[in-house]
This record gives structure tokens, C-alpha cells and sequence, in this order.
């Protein structure tokens, strides 16, 4: 049976990488299947890094907000706070019995967050990716919907399902599969083309926001890097011009189309006539969204109502798992 689960941080602003790389995905793979789907707010890998505890109460609600406004829907879906089921700590606990240091001394985005102070990042920062694995195992999910940088984590997730499984004898876990969207995997800054497209980029003009007004998106757009040379009609020759090929593959991954079917309309023209072309498209895809997130905002207690709900059911779907592993490990 098909189970879909995934997770994201609540800390910024949901931006079109967030959407483009995994949420649109978690949205139509919630219409296509039947089976449970479970998506979570990972409030616990938040503090992994120094947090500001108002700020991140505020920003739950504010990112399951944007959840619901982008398409996640609770008749179909499960939406929650992953500190609301404790199972998640604990499944993490029983997993670091399995995890190896070298394993996780192989993760590239420790590496990057700890950056030369690796003596001064915290444990959960190196533990992360644990904590990660025990989000899906938990589930025994089947289909995990992320952007490529999220890649990694689930072959660890995988790595220690499987050590698990063999170690104590048991089928317990579930090999979760990662979907990443083909077209938007990796969707790039609009000041750097070889920098990921991030929530704690310091720059605001770097990434599109969810919450962005039409204002707010044609002017980041208009200053977004690019170079001087008109757009190419193959996709092969945006080779060597990151930023290019950010705008094209952000306009193909809205308009659903293929870079060769954007390009088939643009190319020889310059970014003069195609930023303004992408504006609009981003500005009519996020409109509905905007508009949706504005009325979710009034209602903070029909978001905590709904969350509470969701973390209710997550409780209960994760109960038999957690068993098991504890039952697996002799402390039944
Ligand atoms: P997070 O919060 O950084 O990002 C949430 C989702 O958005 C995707 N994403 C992108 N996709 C394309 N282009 C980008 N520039 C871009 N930036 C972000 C991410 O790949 C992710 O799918 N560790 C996770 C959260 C998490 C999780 C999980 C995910 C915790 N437990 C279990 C899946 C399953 C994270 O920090 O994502």
C-alpha cells in the first residue's frame, strides 16, 4: 500500500523552490493516490540550529498556512507538527543504536550548515539526518516526495531501515522511495546560479516567496541575474549560463512544459522580454495561493484546530511501528 510521507522546516518563508521541488508534488501525489499521506512540520529538526522560540511558534502557523493555501488538503491529507508526536524523538532514540558515525560523517548538508565550526555545532545538528529517518520509517512510507538536496537523507533513511531490518530479524521497516520532480529538482537563487534557491539565504531578493505580492515578484525578477546573451532554441546550450537556466527551468516547471517547449517560444529574445513573460507566470501561480493564505491567517485558531487533528491521527498511525521497534530491540 502506498504511503506518502513528507516534511519540511518551519523556519522563513516557503518560497518557489519549496513549492517547485516538493510541495506542488506532496499535492498532486495526494490526489493521485489512495493511501495514507502524511506531511509534518519538522518543528524538532528546527532546533537543531539556534532558534528563537516565539519566532518559531509564530512560523508553524504561518508555514501550515501556506500548506493548506498551497493545495494540501485535510480531507486527504494529514498535516501536523512533528513535536506533537512524540514517537518521532523516540524512534529517532532507538535508531541511533543503528546509525553509524561514518555514515553520517558522509552528509553534505552537516558539512555545510556546521561549515569550518564543526567542533561548535550541536549533536542534533549531526544527528539530523536520524531524526529524518525515523520521520518516514515511523510511517513505514512507501513514496517520500522532495527536492534533490533532501536526496541524500533518504538513502541514509534506507541504509539504516535496512541494518535494522537485518540486524534484529525483523520486516519492521519499509524502504521509503524519494520522488523528485524531474523539471524542478534543484530550483537555483535569483542573485547566484550556483547557489540552491534557500529560506535562510540572508538575501530576500534571492528567493520568491510564497506570501510575495505581484509587486514584490516582478521587481525581484527584473533584478534577478542574468547575462547579456539572448535565450538559445536548444536547452543543451543554456550549458555554462546557470542563471538562464534557473529562469527557463522555473518557467517550464510552472507552465509544465519541457526547456525545448519554453525555448521553442523565446529563443533570440533576451531577458528584457522574457523576465517580464516569467513574472506574470509566476504572479498567476501564486496568486490563488496568496489569496488563500490571507484568509487562513484569520483563523489562527481553525490552524491549531486542524493541526491538533492531524497530530492526533499521525499518534495513532505511528503507534504500531513504535511497538514493534521497541518490541524488535527487547524493550518490550
Ligand atoms: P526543507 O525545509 O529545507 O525543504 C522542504 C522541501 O523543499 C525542497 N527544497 C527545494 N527543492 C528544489 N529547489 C530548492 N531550491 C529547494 N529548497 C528546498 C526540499 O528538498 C524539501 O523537500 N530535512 C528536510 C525536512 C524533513 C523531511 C523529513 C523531508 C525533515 N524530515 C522527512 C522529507 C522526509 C528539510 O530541511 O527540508
Amino acid at each position: 500500500m502506498t504511503r506518502i510521507v513528507s516534511g519540511i522546516q518551519p523556519t522563513g518563508q516557503l518560497h518557489l523552490g519549496n513549492y517547485l521541488g516538493a510541495i506542488r508534488n506532496w499535492v498532486r501525489m495526494q490526489d493521485q493516490f489512495d493511501g495514507e499521506k502524511l506531511f509534518f512540520l519538522a518543528d524538532l529538526h528546527a532546533i537543531t540550529v539556534h532558534n528563537d522560540p516565539a519566532a518559531l511558534k509564530a512560523n508553524i502557523r504561518e508555514i501550515a498556512a501556506a500548506l493548506f493555501a498551497a493545495g494540501v488538503d485535510p480531507a486527504k491529507a494529514t498535516l501536523f507538527r512533528q513535536a506533537a508526536v512524540p514517537a518521532h524523538a523516540e524512534l529517532c532514540w532507538l535508531l541511533n543504536g543503528t546509525a553509524r558515525i561514518g555514515w553520517l560523517n558522509r552528509m553534505t548538508q552537516f558539512k555545510e550548515k556546521s561549515g569550518k565550526n564543526r567542533e561548535g555545532a550541536s549533536v542534533g545538528l549531526f544527528a539530523y539526518p536520524v531524526l529524518q529517518a525515523a520521520d518516514v520509517l515511523l510511517y513505514r512510507a512507501t513514496h517520500v516526495p522532495v527536492g534533490e538536496d533532501q536526496k541524500q537523507h533518504l538513502e541514509l533513511a534506507r541504509d539504516i531501515a535496512t541494518k535494522f531490518n537485518t540486524d534484529f530479524a525483523t520486516e519492521l521497516f519499509t524502504l521509503p522511495e524519494p520522488i523528485i520532480p524531474p523539471a524542478a529538482a534543484r530550483i537555483m537563487s535569483l542573485r547566484d546560479g550556483s547557489a540552491k534557491m534557500s529560506k535562510s539565504d540572508p538575501s530576500d531578493m534571492s528567493r520568491v516567496n510564497l506570501s510575495d505580492d505581484p509587486d514584490a515578484i516582478a521587481a525581484k525578477l527584473r533584478k534577478a541575474k542574468t547575462d547579456p546573451e539572448p535565450l538559445p532554441d536548444d536547452p543543451a546550450q543554456l550549458e555554462g549560463r546557470p542563471e538562464a537556466r534557473n529562469l527557463v527551468a522555473i518557467y517550464a516547471a510552472l507552465s509544465d512544459e519541457t526547456q525545448a517547449q519554453v525555448l521553442a517560444r523565446f529563443a533570440g529574445q533576451g531577458f528584457g522580454a522574457f523576465k517580464p513573460a516569467l513574472a506574470e507566470l509566476v504572479v498567476e501561480t501564486l496568486r490563488p495561493i496568496g489569496t488563500r493564505l490571507a484568509e487562513l491567517r484569520r483563523d489562527p485558531a481553525e490552524l491549531d484546530r486542524l493541526l491538533a487533528h492531524g497530530a492526533a491521527r499521525a499518534r495513532e498511525i505511528a503507534a504500531p511501528t513504535l511497538a514493534g521497534a521497541y518490541a524488535a530491540l527487547g524493550l518490550d
